[in-house]
C-alpha cells in the first residue's frame, strides 16, 4: 500500500516538478560568473596554490581511494575504474578478486554512486597534485573473510562473503570510507596552499558522507542478525570491526560502531546511537598514513604489506616507510 502511494506521489512530482522549474526557475535572475559573490573567498596575496610539501601528502589519499573506486564500482556493477577511464590506472595492474555483489536496487544505486564519486576524486587529485598508477588492490572474498574473522575473534562458517548480499556488503563498505575520511582530517594541519586545503576540504565533505550513508544504512539494520551468522548483529559487526581498526592502527581509540554499548560514547554522552563516529565535542576522527596503511596492510605495520594492498601502497609517503623495512 506504502509503496503504491508513495509511487503514485513520485509519479506526481516527475510530472509537476519540470513544470514548476520550467515556469518559475528561469524568472530567478542567473548568477553572473562574474560576480564577485558567487566567488569563494580570495586566497590571500602571495599565497601559493600548492605546495611541495602537499603533494605527497594529497596523493597518498590516491591509493585508499583507487581501493574504494574498485570495491563499490565492482560491487555495484561488475567492472571497475578501467570500464570508465582507461587512463586513470596509469598502467597500475587490475584489481584482484572483485566482482559483483548480490545487492538489492537502492543498494546498487548506492554502491555506484560512491564508486563514481571515487573516481571523480582521484581525477581531481591527480590534476591538482600528479599520482602514480594504480597500486595492486586484492578485494578478494577470502581477503574480507579474513578481517571479518580476526576482527569477530571466532571463525565465521560458511566464511563471510562480502558479495553475497547488500547486508554483508555493507558491513565490507564499512571498513573502508570511515579509514578514508580519517586520513584526509589528519592531513589537514601540514597542508599549506589554498588549492591544497580546499581539495582536502572537498574531498573530506564527500567522503564523510560516504561513511555516514553506509553507517545509516547499517544503523537501520542494527539489531537484526547477519544471517547465517546467529546471534552476531548487525551492530554488533559494527562494533568489532571498529575495534579491529583500532587494533591494527595502534593509536588509541579511534572508532566506534554504529550503535554503543555505553551511552558515554554517544554524543555529548547522550546517545546509545553512534551513526557518525566520533570523537569528544563531536570532532572527526584523524588518522595519520601509517595508522592507515596499518590497517589496509592489515599487518599493523606500515613497513610490512599485505591485506588489501598486497604490494603495498605507492607514492613518497608510502614507499617511505617500506625503505625503512
Ligand atoms: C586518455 O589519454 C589519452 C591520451 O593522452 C587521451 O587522448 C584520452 O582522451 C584520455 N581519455 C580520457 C577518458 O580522459
Ligand atoms: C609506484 O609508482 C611508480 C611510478 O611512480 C611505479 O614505477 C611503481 O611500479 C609503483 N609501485 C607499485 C608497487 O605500485
Amino acid at each position: 500500500m506504502a509503496r503504491a502511494r508513495d509511487a503514485a506521489l513520485l509519479l506526481l512530482a516527475s510530472v509537476l516538478l519540470p513544470l514548476a522549474a520550467a515556469t518559475i526557475v528561469p524568472s530567478a535572475p542567473a548568477a553572473a560568473p562574474e560576480d564577485p559573490r558567487c566567488r569563494a573567498t580570495a586566497p590571500r596575496r602571495g599565497a601559493l596554490a600548492v605546495y611541495p610539501s602537499d603533494m605527497e601528502q594529497l596523493q597518498f589519499l590516491l591509493n585508499a581511494k583507487f581501493v574504494e573506486a574498485e570495491w563499490f564500482l565492482h560491487a555495484a556493477l561488475g567492472r571497475g575504474v578501467d570500464f570508465l577511464d582507461r587512463n586513470l590506472s596509469a598502467g597500475g595492474p587490475r584489481p584482484s578478486g572483485a566482482r559483483k555483489a548480490a545487492l538489492d536496487f537502492r543498494t546498487t544505486e548506492v554502491a555506484a554512486e560512491l564508486g563514481y564519486q571515487e573516481v571523480g576524486h582521484i581525477r581531481a587529485i591527480r590534476q591538482a597534485v600528479g599520482g602514480f598508477p594504480r597500486p595492486a588492490i586484492d578485494l578478494g572474498a577470502d581477503r574480507f573473510a579474513m578481517v571479518m574473522d580476526d576482527a569477530m575473534g571466532v571463525r565465521l562458517d560458511p566464511p563471510f562473503d562480502p558479495y553475497a548480499s547488500s547486508v554483508n556488503f555493507l558491513l565490507a563498505s564499512y571498513v573502508f570510507p570511515h579509514i578514508t575520511a580519517a586520513a584526509t582530517m589528519g592531513i589537514s594541519s601540514s597542508l599549506m596552499g589554498f588549492l591544497s586545503k580546499r581539495l582536502q576540504a572537498s574531498i573530506l565533505a564527500v567522503e564523510a558522507g560516504q561513511d555516514a550513508v553506509i553507517r545509516l544504512l547499517l544503523y537501520q539494520r542494527a539489531d537484526e542478525a547477519v544471517p547465517p551468522y546467529q546471534g552476531h548483529t548487525v551492530a554488533d559487526f559494527t562494533r568489532r570491526i571498529s575495534e579491529w581498526r583500532n587494533r591494527m592502527s595502534g593509536c588509541g581509540a579511534k572508532d566506534e560502531g554504529v550503535k554503543v554499548l555505553d551511552r558515554q560514547q554517544g554524543a555529548e554522552r547522550r546517545t546509545i546511537s553512534n551513526i557518525l563516529g566520533a570523537g569528544d565535542d563531536s570532532l572527526g576522527f584523524q588518522r595519520t598514513p601509517a595508522e592507515v596503511l596499518r590497517i589496509l596492510y592489515g599487518s599493523r605495520n606500515e613497513q610490512i604489506p599485505g591485506g588489501f594492498l598486497p604490494r603495498g601502497a605507492n607514492g613518497t609517503i608510502a614507499r617511505g616507510f617500506f625503505q625503512l623495512a
